[in-house]
């Protein structure tokens, strides 16, 4: 019988109050039961959000630096657990044991920034336009903040999340996507040893019209966090809408990278295929475009065909195994889907296209690299996000045209340049429209300390990770001290 795991409410572990539970299974042999995850649903979020709603009385009061300690030994804890819990990791979402162990990495690193803004959360001091006044602005925590996650990063999206929104002083209720509910459950216990009151971190874990919109919408939740696709976003603009909360969406990607003629074409070809194949080609920042200058295009697509061509491609445990599966049957099937359809629009099949079932595949959730030739900018394949291992090649005849290639799309997340032209560079960082942009390096690849999120519909203004998360998880109170002793009337006694 598999091992059934529990919701954490208010400092206990409890099933949902249905009494059901979900199966999790390994994508890389679906004969794998993982576990069984509570099937929560509104009560269950309402008790969650309940408690942590208490807790925050308390918890609000706590210095940063001491809400910051805790934090810290989480990510001690998660540094001298990163081998089994990248294991678990593999296991249940397919990713290769080396990205799964980054994916630690990344929440440990998100741990040691965050716990720095203990002792930062800084503000301004400015002066008051009148006399014997001092005038300030500080950062308070918001209360609740619902944080729903999404099963690509199991273990740093819940983290770079949880831990600003703590430090800041925010209780929490994390629902994790169903496909990846271990990694959530191993953070929280980890949250628990690390010492975190009863009622500050709450899991609940659920489907996410059962369970991520009830907590969305609910009234003493005052700030929801979300990673997912720009379709579930803009519901959970709609819904949140009506009571005006703060919502920080991290949405969909159509991640380009561009090579010039003058590019270091090995270090291009190595980025394409660490930004598209790398995570099986579900990052939110994956490589999903190609966009070659004409003069290389020819040479370059060949010599990537080929390399992409030897991808091992298995059980992400395995050793030399260098992609794993698709995290699910309706992945795949996604996958399957576009594969069709940038067939019929007329693009060129230059590698892939078929799931794999046989032997060590027979059952998982596998599928080949796959790349499309003469794809044309306004091809679906070219325009809509795949969360897959498929890569679209556009040509283009010069660096204005490229840009502009890049630029054709709703989304606006990640992007990449490859070109020894210091002039086209700086170009490059000028005109992408985008929220992060590469130089010579893959569109894969950000790093905790700075700014994450991206413009168009790929979110709604907000930058997790740097300091900038903080404009998420807090509001500004501006604070007025008149130390005068008689009524000043701004902007009138001193004119
Ligand atoms: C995501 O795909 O949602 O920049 C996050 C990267 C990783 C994070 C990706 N550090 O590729």
């Amino acid at each position: 019988m598999a091992e059934k795991f529990l919701n954490l409410v208010g400092g206990k572990w409890v099933p949902a109050k249905s009494g059901e539970f979900f199966e999790n299974r390994n994508p890389a042999n679906w004969e794998e039961l993982i576990g069984l995850f509570p099937k929560s649903g509104p009560e269950d979020v309402d008790a969650a959000v309940g408690a942590a709603k208490e807790a925050f009385r308390s918890w609000r009061l706590v210095p940063a630096p001491k809400r910051a300690e805790i934090i810290v030994r989480a990510g001690e804890i998660l540094r001298a657990r990163k081998e089994e819990l990248a294991r678990d990791m593999t296991r249940e979402m397919g990713k290769v044991i080396a990205e799964t162990r980054g994916d630690v990495q990344e929440a440990i690193d998100c741990a040691y920034f965050a716990a720095g803004e203990g002792r930062r959360l800084y503000g301004d001091t400015t002066p008051s336009e009148l006399p014997d006044k001092m005038a300030l602005s500080i950062r308070c925590p918001i209360g609740v903040a619902a944080l729903i996650t999404p099963w690509n990063f199991p273990m740093a999206i819940p983290s770079w999340k949880a831990f600003p929104a703590l430090v800041a002083g925010n209780t929490i209720v994390l629902k994790p996507a169903t496909e990846t509910p271990l990694s959530s459950y191993h953070l929280f216990r980890v949250l628990e040893e690390a010492g975190m009151p009863p009622g500050v971190v709450n899991l609940v874990t659920g489907g996410g019209s059962s369970c991520g919109q009830p907590l969305a919408e609910h009234r003493d939740v005052g700030v929801v966090s979300f990673t997912g696709s720009s379709a579930v976003g803009k519901l959970l603009a709609q819904a949140t809408g009506q009571s005006l909360k703060r919502l920080s969406l991290e949405l969909g990607g159509k991640n380009a990278q561009v090579v010039m003629d003058d590019a270091d074409i090995d270090l291009a070809i190595e980025g394409a295929l660490w930004g598209a194949f790398g995570t099986t080609g579900q990052r939110c920042t994956a490589t999903s475009r190609l966009i070659l200058h004409r003069p290389i295009a020819a040479e370059f697509t060949r010599r990537l065909v080929a390399a992409a061509g030897q991808i091992a491609i298995g059980n992400g445990l395995d050793a030399g195994v260098q992609m794993g599966p698709t995290v699910s049957e309706k992945q795949r099937q996604t996958v399957h889907d576009y594969v069709e359809i940038g067939r019929k629009e007329g693009a060129k099949l230059l590698l892939g296209g078929a799931s794999l079932t046989e032997g060590p595949h027979a059952n998982g959730w596998f599928h080949q690299p796959t790349i499309f030739g003469d794809v044309t900018p306004g091809m679906r394949i070219a325009q809509e996000e795949i969360f897959g291992p498929v890569l679209s090649i556009l040509t283009v005849d010069s660096f204005e045209e490229a840009i502009a290639v890049l630029n054709d799309t709703v989304y606006g997340l990640s992007s990449s340049i490859y070109t020894r032209d210091v002039n086209r560079a700086m170009r490059a960082i000028r005109d992408i429209e985008a929220g992060i942009t590469y130089i010579n390096g893959p569109t894969i690849g950000a790093e905790v300390h700075l700014p994450f999120g991206g413009v168009k519909e790929t979110g709604n203004g907000h930058r997790e990770a740097s300091h900038t998360v903080l404009d998420i998880f807090t509001e500004w109170k501006s604070v007025y001290i008149d130390y005068s002793g008689r009524l000043q009337r701004a902007q009138i006694d001193n004119y």
